[in-house]
């Protein structure tokens, strides 16, 4: 049986945009993206929430975070907690961006806690693999986005997992300009696809795997036309209102008959 999952296309601000110029962005991207019939998210920084969230009132896009903590509330000097994102519009958030894992010390145990703390808020997490170049060249992909995927697992429901979005990001295509191959993106998502598979059989043809890294309105046709890949998580593009919605209309393209 072919399953049939809707796509999404997340932005993913970085440390970008003051909320004056969040609102400017949203006001150039959304007409372009009115005819989108797939998910998209704006992951904005969390000072951008309350004026993206005004902004975005009446689309149908989804507003997210990039981070949370994953305690309740507590001594956690300079932290945000699910509830407090949430409070000023998110609906999502991104957990365990390679950028987190390689600047911050981001562990996978701490990728586990942040994405059950999300789904505890009834925040959507859209949770962060992906291979380093070197671990790429020396053939270990698969055993780091498997060790990553199955942390991210940890302590879920079947029916949490199916809700779940894991973006596949390998770490050297992000911000580079050097992107997956269609072919590489869409086995090593295939990985991450079967790892949910034998964990959480009846969730792993629900889950969406998106494929992150130097995305843009060229290569996202080919990527996305892959059938393991189901959206994409984009950084540099989403900045960009027409790159932006080139992929966002890409996504929206109806499936060839067949596939
Ligand atoms: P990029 O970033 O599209 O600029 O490569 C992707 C990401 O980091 O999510």
């Amino acid at each position: 049986m072919t399953v049939v999952r809707k796509k999404l296309i997340a932005g993913n601000w970085k440390m970008n945009l003051t909320p004056s110029e969040a609102a400017a962005l949203i006001d150039a991207t959304l007409p372009l993206i009115s005819e989108a019939s797939c998910g998209v998210a704006m992951c904005v920084p969390a000072v951008d929430l309350p004026a993206a969230h005004d902004r975005l009132r009446g689309s149908r896009v989804t507003l997210g975070a990039q981070n949370i903590h994953w305690a309740d509330k507590g001594a956690y000097t300079g932290e945000l907690s699910a509830a407090m994102v949430q409070s000023v519009g998110a609906a999502c958030v991104i957990i365990g961006h390679s950028e987190r894992r390689q600047y911050f010390a981001e562990t996978d145990a701490a990728v586990g806690m942040k994405t059950r703390a999300a789904l505890a808020a009834g925040l959507l997490p859209i949770v962060c693999v992906g291979e380093l170049k070197e671990e790429r060249l020396s053939g270990q992909t698969s055993e780091v986005v498997t060790r990553q995927t199955l942390a991210a697992l940890d302590g879920l429901t079947p029916d949490q997992v199916s809700s779940l979005v894991i973006a596949y990001e390998p770490v050297w295509a992000i911000g580079t300009g050097l992107v997956a191959s269609d072919e590489q993106a869409n086995e090593t998502i295939g990985v991450i696809r079967g790892v949910v598979r034998n964990k959480f059989p009846t969730a792993a043809d629900s889950v969406r795997i998106l494929y992150g890294g130097s995305m843009n309105a060229q290569n996202a046709p080919g990527l996305l036309a892959q059938p393991e890949i189901d959206g994409g998580l984009i950084g540099g593009a989403s900045l960009k209102p027409a790159d932006f919605a080139a992929i966002v209309n890409a996504a929206s393209q109806p499936l060839a008959a067949g596939s």
